[in-house]
């Protein structure tokens, strides 16, 4: 029997993700060493911890903390991504003993966990999703580095995890930064959810003059079906809320600028690198781009005068619009699970699509009842588009022409849909069998002698324009 008292796990950074990591911990039985650089942060989480107190131990240098954990040691770190994880490692190391584990839980670049755990022999980087609620009460987590190692703290983590039907939604990825990479890829399609779920709201606020509340039932109503997930159900909560302040709609009095910490345009700088088109989640963070232009739109407002937005009444039907987002969706999955795919080849990993499909299903900001579907898609017919299964094909076809008609009725009124749009033109061209490439191979033979293919013969041509030009 082990009387060892000290803590099971260890954890640096109390902002709101670690201080509820910590709390989630302790909430499943676990004892916990925590530290923060402030230490008054650490003494108030303590002893605000009520219940939770004696699993808790506070500590006021790293040394303690190290201290305080019985060995061998897990030390979650999360802290910002980027050099802040450097220093902490190069602070805890000498303080560790060789069996001892780090843990990077933060929203690393998943380069920098590949270079991480290069340099550091029991390294694990882990991407956890489900905002704060979710790391109090169950999050998503994706976890990368040796499978051994995985191994040995996977306990905590399925303890910690959201479940769905009684499966944890915590599983190994590969090695390396695999688990950062997937977590990323979440992020980027976690963008363009959101970016198509505004696009949606424009036409009915801009289009159809409807009321936040009024959107806010269409938003509960598409939650009752297809589109059931976390993001159609917030949005719907947002809907409804009141601005204590004002009293007006909560939604009216937000400025339209949008953050970002940077996870989306990560994976589109992955995707260009690896000429994974991504067209919907690459639109979605351009809209993140253009929003922060207030005064440059106002401008453009002001020069080209407002879009006449207003639709003729009943000339989208709202079940169109759901259509339009469910085919917008299942594209834009199809592109993350595409970029997925390219990292696994691109690292040598051999990601999991079905079970990272199934780990999506709970406890991140993306799930949905959709990705159930997906999960049973892609085990079924692992080596092709997620779009050209069976399941997801006949769902397209059913609502393609509702993207098509929401998207042309939208730019005919200029109610901005750069999401649904990059949808709907990346189904058209994935399902063009002669693509216009001919006449960008003619143009680059043309200008630069860079040859072409033909289509009735191999090898490399050169088109009869000569050279001298
Ligand atoms: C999650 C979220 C989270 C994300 C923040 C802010 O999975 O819990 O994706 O990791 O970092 O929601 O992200 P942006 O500032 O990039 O929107």
């Amino acid at each position: 029997m082990n009387n060892d008292d000290r803590a099971d796990i260890g954890l640096i950074g109390l902002g709101t993700m670690g201080a509820n990591l910590a709390l989630n911990i302790a909430d499943n039985g676990y004892k916990v060493a925590v530290y923060n650089r402030t230490l008054e942060t650490t003494r108030n989480f303590v002893a605000d911890a009520g219940p939770l107190q004696d699993r808790l131990t506070g500590c006021e240098s790293i040394g303690a903390l190290i201290a305080a954990i019985k060995p061998p040691r897990a030390v979650i770190l999360m802290v910002p991504a980027g050099p802040v994880v450097d220093d902490h490692i190069e602070l805890l190391r000498p303080l560790m003993d060789e069996d001892d584990l780090i843990i990077d839980a933060g929203n690393a670049n998943f380069n920098e966990t590949n270079r991480r755990a290069a340099g550091n022999a029991r390294f694990l980087g882990i991407g956890v999703s489900g905002g704060e609620t979710g790391a109090r009460y169950g999050p998503s987590i994706m976890g990368g580095g040796p499978r051994e190692l995985w191994d040995s703290v996977s306990p905590i983590l399925k303890a910690i995890a959201a479940d769905y039907e009684g499966q944890p939604c915590a599983t190994w990825m590969g090695e390396g930064g695999a688990g950062h990479a997937v977590k990323t890829v979440h992020n980027g399609i976690e963008y363009a959810d959101m970016q198509m779920i505004a696009e949606a709201y424009g036409i009915m606020r801009d289009g159809m003059a409807m009321s936040p509340s009024e959107i806010a039932n269409v938003f509960d109503g598409w939650n009752n079906g297809v589109l059931k997930s976390y993001l159609i159900e917030i949005s719907a909560e947002v809907s409804k809320a009141t601005d204590p302040k004002t009293g007006r709609p909560m939604l009216d009095v937000i400025l339209d600028r949008a953050g970002q910490k940077g996870t989306g345009r990560w994976t589109a700088i992955e995707a260009q690198h690896l000429g994974v088109p991504v067209t919907v989640i690459e639109a979605a963070v351009a809209a993140r781009n253009l929003s922060a232009r207030l005064q440059t739109r106002q401008q453009g407002e002001d020069v080209f005068g407002a879009a006449p937005t207003r639709l003729a009444a009943d000339a989208l039907p709202i079940s169109m619009l759901e259509n339009a987002l469910i085919a917008g969706k299942i594209m834009c999955y199809a592109q993350g699970f595409e970029l997925l795919e390219g990292l696994s080849s691109a690292n040598e990993w051999n990601l999991p699509m079905p079970a990272i499909a199934e780990v999506w299903r709970a406890g991140c900001i993306i799930r949905s009842t959709m990705l159930n579907d997906m999960a049973s898609a892609l085990a079924a017919s692992p080596d092709s588009n997620l779009m050209f299964s069976d399941f997801f094909a006949a769902r397209i076809r059913e609502t393609q022409a509702d993207l098509r008609r929401t998207v042309s009725l939208a730019a005919e009124h200029g109610l901005p849909t750069p999401a649904l749009s990059s949808a709907l033109a990346y189904f058209d061209i994935l399902r063009t069998g002669r693509s216009t490439a001919n006449m960008i191979q003619a143009q680059r033979d043309f200008f630069g002698a860079h040859s072409f293919e033909r289509i009735d013969e191999p090898g490399a041509h050169h088109g009869p324009w000569g050279g001298d030009h």
